[in-house]
C-alpha cells in the first residue's frame, strides 16, 4: 500500500505566521478567551471550520473570470443550474449566499409556532432558524451515537423509532419537515447510511411529511456510503449521491463545504408552490432568483468545485488525511468521537477533562490550550455552544457531550501541518491534570458561542 499523497500540486502560497506564548497569552485575554475573536493573522493552523476556507482549483479561478455577472439569467446561472440539477436532480434551484440563508427561507415557508422539526442532529444555524420562527428542532439520534468511543459505521442515523414515536405523540399537521443532515457535523461528522435515508424517507412519506437533507457534506456522506455500506462498494460517488438525493424532497446546501468555495449555498425543492413562495422571499433579502445572493462569478466556481468535490481521488485523499490525525491522536490515548468523522475529527473533552465539570466548559478549555500551546484554532461543540435554559427553573442544562472539532478545511493544509497539530496535542494531553475550567462574563440570547467572553474558574 503506497502513501495517499494530496492530489494536487501547489501553484500559490499564502504565509502563516508563529506567534510567541507570551504574545498568545495577551492574545487569548483581549479575546475574552473565545477564539471567534482572535485575528486570524495570530493563528497558525485555522482548523474552527471547514466552512469556506477551501482552497480553489487553478479550474475554479478560472471559472472565475469567466463569471457573467448579468444582472438576470446570466451564463454562470446556467452552468450552476445544470451542475446542480445533474448531481442533486431536484426540479427546483434557488441560490443563497450561504447555507443559512437557504435554511432561514425554507422555514420561513414552512414552520408555524409550535411546530416541531425532527433532524439528526441540527447544525447550530438550522436550530437557531427554526427557533426563530417560534417552532422547536428535535435531536433524533441513535442512543448508541452518544457513545463517543464506539466506532460504529453509520453514526449519523436517526432514530427511527424515536422518529415513528414523535410523528405519534405531536401528529402529522405540526411537522412540517423531517430532516437528515449529511454527514452529521454536530454529532461527529459522521455518515448517515443510505439505509437509514431510505427509512427516514419512507416513514415521513407515509405520513405525508416532506424529507430533506441537510446537504453541506453530502460528498463525504457519499463516499462513507460507497466505502462502508454493503452494495455500495462498486457504485460512484456520483451515482451514490443521486440516490440520496432521489429519496428526498428538497435539500438546503452550504456550498462552502463540499461546493469546495469560499461562499455560496442554494435550496432546492420539486414542489412547485413552494419554490414560488421561497423565490418570492429570496428577492427580498438575498437578490433575483438567478443569483441569490452570488455574484456569477460564484456561481461558476461552485459549479466547478460541485464537479471536483465528487473525484474519487480527491474523497480518498480527503478522508484518509481526516482519519490520519484521528488514528495518530487516538493511538496516543486522547479521546476521540470514533471512527474519524468526514470533515473533522472530535475530542472528548469530557472523557479528557474529568476534572472540569460541564458548566465549566471542558471543550472551551481544551480548545484554549491549544491555541495557547500551539497556536492552533479549533471549536468547541459543547456547553457553551448548546446548553439549554430549563424553561421551568431556569437553570442551565448542560449539552449531551463536550466536544472540541478540529475541521479540516479542504486542500489546505499538507501532512505536516497536520503532523505539527498531532504533536502540540500529545502536549496538551500529557499537561491535561493541570487544565481549569472557565465561566462566562458575557453573552448574547442567540448563538452566545460567536461573542461571548471568558474569564479562567
Ligand atoms: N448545516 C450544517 C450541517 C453546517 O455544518 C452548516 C455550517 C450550515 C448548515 C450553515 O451553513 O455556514 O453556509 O450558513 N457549518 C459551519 C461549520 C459554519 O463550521 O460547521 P452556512
Amino acid at each position: 500500500m503506497k502513501t495517499i499523497i494530496e492530489p494536487f500540486k501547489i501553484k500559490v502560497v499564502e504565509p502563516i505566521r508563529m506567534t510567541t506564548r507570551s504574545e498568545r497569552e495577551r492574545i487569548l485575554a483581549e479575546a475574552g478567551y473565545n477564539l471567534f475573536l482572535v485575528h486570524s493573522d495570530d493563528v497558525l493552523i485555522d482548523l474552527l471550520t471547514d466552512s469556506g476556507t477551501a482552497a480553489m482549483s487553478h479550474e475554479q479561478w478560472a471559472g472565475i473570470m469567466r463569471g457573467d455577472e448579468a444582472y438576470a439569467c446570466s451564463r454562470s446561472w446556467y452552468r450552476f443550474l445544470e451542475t446542480v440539477r445533474s448531481i442533486f436532480g431536484f426540479r427546483h434551484v434557488i441560490p443563497t449566499h450561504q447555507g443559512r440563508a437557504a435554511e432561514r427561507i425554507l422555514f420561513s415557508v414552512l414552520c408555524k409556532p409550535g411546530d416541531v422539526v425532527p433532524n439528526n442532529t441540527h447544525f447550530d444555524t438550522t436550530r437557531a432558524n427554526i427557533e426563530y420562527r417560534g417552532a422547536e428542532a428535535r435531536d433524533l439520534l441513535r442512543p448508541e451515537a452518544l457513545e463517543t468511543g464506539r466506532p460504529l459505521p453509520f453514526k449519523g442515523d436517526m432514530d427511527t423509532e424515536a422518529l415513528e414515536r414523535l410523528i405519534d405523540e405531536v401528529g402529522t399537521e405540526r411537522i412540517p419537515l423531517v430532516m437528515l443532515t449529511v454527514t452529521n457535523n454536530s454529532g461527529g461528522g459522521q455518515p448517515v447510511s443510505m439505509a437509514n435515508i431510505r427509512a427516514v424517507s419512507e416513514i415521513a412519506h407515509r405520513h405525508g411529511i416532506p424529507f430533506y437533507l441537510d446537504a453541506c457534506r453530502f460528498a463525504e456522506n457519499a463516499y462513507f456510503i460507497q466505502q462502508r455500506e454493503p452494495g455500495y462498494a462498486d457504485r460512484s460517488v456520483r451515482e451514490i449521491a443521486r440516490e440520496m438525493f432521489s429519496l428526498a424532497d428538497g435539500c438546503t446546501m452550504s456550498a462552502k463545504k463540499d461546493g469546495l468555495v469560499n461562499i455560496g449555498g442554494f435550496l432546492c425543492t420539486n414542489d412547485d408552490r413552494l419554490a414560488e413562495q421561497e423565490r418570492d422571499l429570496l428577492i427580498l433579502t438575498e437578490g433575483f432568483p438567478t443569483y441569490g445572493g452570488l455574484a456569477g462569478r460564484d456561481l461558476e466556481a461552485i459549479a466547478i468545485g460541485l464537479e471536483e468535490v465528487l473525484h474519487e481521488d480527491y474523497l480518498t485523499y480527503r478522508i484518509a488525511s481526516t482519519s490520519y490525525l484521528g488514528r495518530r491522536i487516538a493511538d496516543a490515548g486522547v479521546p476521540i468521537v470514533q471512527p474519524p468523522g468526514g470533515h473533522a475529527i472530535y475530542i472528548d473533552a469530557k472523557a479528557m477533562l474529568p476534572q472540569i465539570p460541564p458548566l465549566e466548559f471542558p471543550g472551551q478549555a481544551l480548545s484554549v490550550e491549544l491555541y495557547h500551546e500551539a497556536g492552533i484554532r479549533s471549536v468547541e461543540i459543547g456547553s457553551v455552544m448548546f446548553a439549554r435554559r430549563d424553561p421551568d427553573t431556569g437553570v442551565e442544562q448542560p449539552a449531551p457531550m463536550e466536544l472540541v472539532r478540529l475541521a479540516i478545511p479542504r486542500r489546505v493544509y499538507t501532512q505536516s501541518h497536520i503532523d505539527y497539530v498531532v504533536e502540540a496535542i500529545l502536549e496538551v494531553h500529557r499537561k491535561r491534570e493541570k487544565l481549569r475550567g472557565y465561566r462566562i462574563v458575557h453573552q448574547a440570547p442567540f448563538l452566545r458561542h460567536f461573542t461571548a467572553r471568558f474569564e479562567p474558574v
